[in-house]
This record gives C-alpha cells, sequence and structure tokens, in this order.
C-alpha cells in the first residue's frame, strides 16, 4: 500500500514552492555581495500594523508573513531589524551556530526569577553548566523515575468517574507538576497543601508577565496585586529550596531525585561542584521549562486522538497488546512504537514551544544576505511544522508520517519542537518519558470525549495553550486482552 505523504525532495531555501511571492526574487551576487539591502518584508506603515496584529495574533501573522514573503522574511522598526526564517537549512545553520555568533536573549522578568539558569544564562557559563548537567537527565537516570510518573498517573485516574467532565489542560498541569516536583525535589503535590508547590504554581502563572513588558522594569520597585504575589512567591520558593540544599549537602542518605544530582555533580576538573544559588538557578529553571511544556503537549494529544477515532482505536490496539492492562514501565516504550508516532503528530501540529529567538552580536551571513549585529531572529515551529513542502497536507493529524522510513526523508530541522544545537532542550528525553508513560497510562483505560460546547482556540504565550481549556468527557473503556 502506498503511504498517504510521498518523499518530498528537499526544495532548497527560498524556492517559492509553498511561499509563492514574486518579492521573494533570490538577490544577484553583487548585491548580496555589498550587503546593502534586505530580504523581503512588510515596509513601512504595514511595519506597524505588523507589530499590533503581532499582539492580536501572532500564529496568523507569522503565517501570513511566511506566505507573502518566503523563506527570509525581515522587518525594520526605527533601528531594531527583526527576521522570520523559515527554512529547515536557515534554522539549521541559526539554531547549530557557536554561541559567540548566535545567542539566545531572555526576557527580563525570566531572569529575575531564574536568576543564572540554564534557561537564562550565555556563553561560557551556560557552556560549563550544560556539560556538567547534560548527564543528569541521561536515559538511565530519567528510567529510575518512571515509578513516581506511574504513581502520580494511578493517583490522578482514582478520582476520575465514568461521565464526569474534566478540564483536562488544568488536568495535565497538575500532572507534570506533580511529576517534576517530586523528581526534582521530592516534594508531594497533594490538596495543593504543599508550600513549595503553591510557591511553584505561582511563579509558574507569573510566566504570562510577558504580556505586560513595561512591568518588568518597575518589578523590583512597586510591590502590590500580582507583583507582590509574585514576590513572595519567589522568596518563599527560594526559602524551601536553600532549606533543602543545606540538609542534602550535610544529610548524605540517598534521596533519589535531581536536586541531589545537581549537588553531586562535577565540573571537567572533577572537583568544582555548584554553588547553593547555581543549584537553586538550575532546579527552578528545569522546573518551569518541564512542566507547562509537557503538560500542553499531552493536552493537545488527547484533544486530537478525540478528533480522529480511527486513530484512538489504533492506538488502544497496541496499548491493550503491549500493557494488557498492568501499569506501563519505561521498558515497555520501546515496543509502543504507534504511541511514539501519536505524541510526535500531535508535537508537530501544536508544539508545546511556537517560536524560538536568537540576537547575533556580529554581523551574521544567511543565504545571500548580512544580517545587520543585534537583530532578532525568530523561528516558529509551527509554521515550519506547518509547512507543506516538509508535511503532505500539513493540517492533517496523521501519526503514520512518523514510519521511521518517511520520518527519515525529511530535512531535520523541519521539525524541531525540542530546538537544537547548543542550547537544545536538556529535558527532551524526560519528555518523551512523561509524555509516552503517561499517554499509555491514561489511554488504555479511559477514552477522552470532547465536551460538546468546548470552543477551540489557540493561545499562544510562553507555551502554545488551548485558548479556552479543554473540557473532556471520561468514559471508561473495556481493556481488550489479547
Ligand atoms: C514536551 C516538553 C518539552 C518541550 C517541547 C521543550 C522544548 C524546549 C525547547 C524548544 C528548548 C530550546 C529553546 C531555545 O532554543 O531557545 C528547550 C530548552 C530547555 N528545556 Fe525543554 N522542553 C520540554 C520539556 C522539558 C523538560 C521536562 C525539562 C526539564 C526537566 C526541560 C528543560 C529545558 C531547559 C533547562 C532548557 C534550556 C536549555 C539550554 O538553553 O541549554 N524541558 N526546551
Amino acid at each position: 500500500m502506498l503511504n498517504r505523504e510521498q518523499s518530498p525532495p528537499t526544495p532548497a531555501p527560498s524556492a517559492p514552492m509553498r511561499f509563492s511571492s514574486p518579492q521573494n526574487a533570490i538577490p544577484t551576487a553583487a548585491a548580496a555581495k555589498s550587503g546593502d539591502f534586505y530580504p523581503p518584508g512588510p515596509k513601512g506603515l504595514s511595519v506597524l500594523a505588523h507589530c499590533l496584529s503581532r499582539q492580536r495574533n501572532p500564529l496568523a501573522d507569522l503565517y501570513k508573513a511566511a506566505s507573502r514573503y518566503g523563506d527570509i522574511v525581515h522587518m525594520q522598526l526605527g533601528r531594531r531589524h527583526d527576521y522570520l526564517i523559515n527554512h529547515p537549512d536557515y534554522i539549521k545553520a541559526v539554531l547549530c551556530a557557536p554561541q559567540n555568533e548566535m545567542c539566545r536573549s531572555a526576557p527580563p522578568v525570566l531572569k529575575r526569577m531564574l536568576g543564572s539558569g540554564l534557561l537564562t544564562s550565555q556563553g561560557d557559563y551556560h557552556r560549563r553548566h550544560k556539560r556538567m548537567l547534560a548527564p543528569t537527565l541521561h536515559k538511565e537516570m530519567v528510567r529510575q523515575w518512571s515509578s513516581v510518573i506511574s504513581t502520580y498517573c494511578e493517583r490522578l485516574q482514582q478520582a476520575w468517574r465514568h461521565g464526569i467532565e474534566v478540564d483536562i489542560e488544568r488536568e495535565m498541569l497538575r500532572l507534570t507538576l506533580g511529576i517534576v516536583l517530586k523528581t526534582l525535589v521530592s516534594a508531594e503535590l497533594e490538596q495543593g497543601t504543599d508550600q513549595m508547590a503553591k510557591a511553584a504554581n505561582t511563579l509558574i502563572e507569573m510566566t504570562d508577565f510577558r504580556k505586560l513588558p513595561v512591568i518588568d522594569d518597575l518589578l523590583d520597585k512597586i510591590a502590590v496585586g500580582r507583583i507582590r504575589r509574585f514576590k513572595e512567591a519567589k522568596d518563599q520558593f527560594d526559602t524551601i529550596l536553600y532549606r533543602m540544599i543545606h540538609q542534602r549537602r550535610t544529610d548524605t542518605s540517598q534521596i533519589n531525585d535531581l536536586l541531589c544530582v545537581l549537588l553531586w555533580v562535577r565540573d571537567e576538573d572533577g572537583c568544582t561542584a555548584l554553588t547553593d544559588e547555581e543549584v537553586r538557578d538550575e532546579a527552578l529553571s528545569m522546573l518551569i521549562a518541564g512542566h507547562e511544556t509537557t503538560a500542553h503537549a499531552l493536552t493537545w494529544t488527547w484533544y486530537l486522538l478525540s478528533q480522529h477515532p480511527e486513530v484512538e482505536q489504533k492506538l488502544h490496539s497496541e496499548l491493550d497488546a503491549v500493557i494488557s492492562g498492568g501499569l506501563p514501565r519505561t521498558g515497555d516504550l520501546e515496543s509502543l512504537s504507534y504511541t511514539r508516532m501519536v505524541f510526535s503528530e500531535a508535537m508537530r501540529l501544536y508544539p508545546p514551544l511556537w517560536i524560538i529567538a536568537r540576537r547575533n552580536p556580529k554581523a551574521w551571513s544567511l543565504g545571500n544576505y548580512t544580517i545587520p549585529p543585534g537583530s532578532f531572529i525568530y523561528m516558529s515551529q509551527y509554521l515550519m511544522h506547518r509547512d507543506a513542502r516538509f508535511f503532505c497536507d500539513p493540517d492533517r493529524f496523521d501519526p503514520e508520517r512518523w514510519r521511521p522510513e518517511m520520518a527519515a526523508r525529511r530535512p531535520k530541522y523541519s521539525y524541531f519542537p525540542f530546538g537544537g544545537g547548543p542550547r537544545q532542550c536538556i529535558g527532551e528525553g524526560f519528555a518523551w518519558t512523561v509524555g509516552l508513560l503517561v499517554l499509555s497510562a491514561i489511554a488504555q483505560r479511559w477514552r477522552l470525549v470532547l465536551s460538546s460546547v468546548q470552543r477551540i482556540g489557540l493561545e499562544p504565550l510562553l507555551t502554545l495553550r488551548p485558548k479556552y481549556g479543554m473540557r473532556m468527557i471520561l468514559e471508561k473503556r473495556k481493556i481488550q486482552m489479547l
């Protein structure tokens, strides 16, 4: 049988296939050499329109810009240059460039919250920490936490009853927060009573502050409303975490959590450890980076499954055959190939992180253009993952495209939910393990049916959220023992 998706040859960058705009002509070699012009993009008043519409609907705006102007879109506002990059080869070049050529600049509110963790640090400091921390989320480490993941899934399902309606986004957020807190610092998230969980929750809510960037500069001076709650939560979280760090440093009894590993890692010299402050920054960064991303990947997976009964049916058959009603273990994951394809496809259509930005400290060449220093370079997973040049019928949910032979034909950076290069997600292995274990533990026992009154919309904040929540009705399913 022929696969629905044909193997497309990798189109050359700037070839107008989906984005057929006459303005996207490749510049002449002479002009490109001189570097005296910019790629096509909205000009004059339309820059203002672009900025305004970005506030309203950034995804539609990005889509319009890419369709109209092609693989490299340029926008200028005053002295600021923005570029939107829409081709896997260019994305690879930007993401894999050394950090002294391409760096990530974190929003100030995130820096205030996270200090110098992996998410917000730069240069040599970041390189050193990444090298030290990479083994902490190694496959074998993650494997040890599979029982925590399964236990939390069991707990969640104990409260579920056939026929009731739940907001699955909230359920997934609560579940992944519980899992991350437990694996990170052995904190329990029970009935919302744990102080650390409460403080963490408030901090996570505050990441929406980027909606109000002006507040950043006033943050330290004002202490009212949301800002006061943010400061209190940060102080409370820090107090508890530092207490835990001190306890772990003196008490050598084995606790199997990530905090212990952070205290134990050493630099290349074999003796330099992380300071208390560095451990705090890294732990909080992992909490913030790992919780909402995984929860939203799962939420959109449930939504897509509810809309595609044929996929759901196939998933159930695989789960019944492999797990047969038991608790899924990491050892099962290799046999759950269709489950993995479903999760991959859900992250293609709804990538939890929908855009990545970089800045170039020095002038930088991309294609035939020279990008001036200090520009903002954007790459959108949402856009790239729905590009018809690489994904046939791109809006269709079709896990079959992830059959290894089909996936191998696509250029690597046509799909990059976890980024790439020196800033690649350090928690990718952990996210896959949590995602697949949660998906299989729940899907083998329940069907989740979208509520008939649920509106579906996208809210691209720090992660890609469902704008109106995701209310679903629980239907208990009978496991078919094979
Ligand atoms: C489905 C879940 C997840 C997705 C889609 C995701 C996605 C990403 C992406 C795209 C980046 C790179 C951002 C950039 O290049 O600017 C990133 C970085 C990062 N992620 Fe994840 N992530 C997920 C889960 C996790 C988990 C579970 C953890 C930790 C437990 C984690 C920790 C981090 C950290 C610390 C960074 C910064 C890495 C660096 O800059 O060197 N992520 N993530």
